[in-house]
């Protein structure tokens, strides 16, 4: 399975015979919530974690593990876990790498519901919260001892920016710090494999260009398998519990993987229902196509609308006059994303091109095959302070919009007549 190619692997990976009780081709629908045992010993073991098997819907689901599978082999990781959504993958994530008194190092362009994450649970529970920007200098000024992990996006929301990853994963693994991306709009590995590129964790809204429909909501981790647990930052790693075990000494270079189920999955709850996991991989058969398209056609938006009078800004990392055009050339392939940000010339112009547009619609996702768009000043990221938000590229007259699978023309028609004065 390792030789197939992307555009293979997102049809077969996790699937590769048909189901073996029924001969289905498509991944079953496990609705269950639980599993008869074999034998009271074998549900000790399992519930020991001595034995592998199915013990209880929270923690195990065959479609959810197919779901997991797939996504492991498009990152080119070794291990993962999918979640009830993308908050609940960040969440989960984080409180498997923090403890209080530890310091987490983020980028100050994030999604404004990560934001929330670390300023209302993570600073609260005693963690210190350094965000300063994407670049490898001024990340590496903010690491300390205590800093237990450092935060990207593959592709910044809104702001477009690229952080250089290998660079960023040089000097987060000089520090002992595991360096984790939020993937969500690289699409699922296509356009960007950052544990290729140095990342230790991967982290996913699979909400997003993963379902590809806007029919779910969901999210996944995917482990590289290369960190150092043992490297003295990670007590919980290495601490024993009952009977003389820890995650390290039972899962070895996976053991992130196991700590985050059991925090997850097995004690927050956070799972991921098999319908939603089945979306997922139904929307993950055709997802190098629709990247592909949404892409392309983004780039063309983005130069159309460079052009247009009543635009002052773009926001795409296509365009060689964005920051990271450079950087996004060497770690992104096959595109550069599939929303554009652009500003209009002040926020009532903005406010009144999402209420005149047709076709595309005005709510808060992206990755729909549908077009869509939104302020992210008066929602996405509106628990920010001002400060914050001009920080993360964020102004009152901003409009993101996440490109869809329609014909270039009727997009631009309907901007055209929106932007109209
Ligand atoms: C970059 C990014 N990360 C995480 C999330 C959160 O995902 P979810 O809505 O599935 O919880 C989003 C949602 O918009 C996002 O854009």
């Amino acid at each position: 399975m390792a030789a197939w190619e992307f555009e293979t692997l997102q049809l077969h990976a996790g699937q590769e015979q048909a189901d073996p009780a029924t001969g289905a081709r498509a991944v079953p629908i496990y609705a269950t919530s639980s599993y008869v045992f074999d034998s009271a010993a074998q549900a000790a073991a399992l519930f020991a974690g001595e034995a592998e098997g199915n013990q209880y819907g929270r923690m195990h689901n065959p479609t959810v593990e197919a779901l997991v599978a797939r996504l492991v082999a498009l990152e080119a990781g070794r291990a993962g876990l999918a979640l009830s959504s993308g908050q609940a993958a960040a969440t989960a994530c984080l409180l498997t790498l923090a403890r209080p008194g530890a310091r987490l190092v983020v980028s100050k362009e994030l999604f404004g519901g990560t934001f929330s994450l670390l300023n209302k649970l993570l600073a609260p529970w005693g963690c210190e919260i350094c965000a300063v920007p994407p670049t490898p200098e001024a990340m590496a000024a903010a690491l300390s001892p205590e800093t237990v992990a450092v935060w990207v996006e593959t592709i910044a929301n809104p702001s477009g920016t690229v952080p250089d990853l290998p660079a960023l994963a040089e000097v987060c693994h000089r520090h002992a710090v595991p360096l984790v991306v939020d993937n969500t709009w690289g699409g699922g590995g296509y356009l960007c494999q950052p544990l290729l590129l140095g990342a230790d964790l991967v982290v996913h809204s699979a909400t997003k260009w993963i379902g590809g429909h806007g029919t779910l909501i969901g999210g996944v981790i995917v482990e590289a398998g290369r960190f150092d647990w043992a490297c003295g930052k990670f007590p919980a790693f290495t601490a024993r519990d009952g009977r003389g075990r820890s995650y390290l000494s039972r899962a070895g270079e996976l053991a992130f993987t196991l700590r985050a189920r059991d925090l997850g999955l097995f004690t927050m709850g956070m799972t991921l229902s098999p319908f939603a996991a089945f979306l997922a991989l139904q929307g993950l058969e055709t997802l190098s196509l629709r990247m592909q398209r949404s892409c392309d056609t983004a780039l063309a938006l983005a130069r159309w609308l460079n052009q247009h009078p009543a635009v002052k800004r773009i926001l795409y990392p296509g365009l060689p006059s964005h920051p990271s055009h450079a950087v996004a050339q060497r770690t992104l392939r096959h595109g550069f994303g599939a929303v554009l940000s652009f500003e209009t010339h002040d926020a009532a112009a903005a406010q009144r091109l999402v209420e005149r547009l047709r076709l595309i619609s005005h709510l808060a996702n992206i990755g729909d095959a549908k077009s869509v768009v939104i302020l992210p000043w008066s929602t996405t990221h509106a628990s920010l302070s001002d400060p914050a938000k001009l920080a993360a590229g964020v102004t009152p007259e901003l409009v993101r919009l996440s490109v869809g699978l329609e014909s270039l023309r009727d997009l631009q028609a309907d901007l055209a007549q929106a932007l109209a004065l």
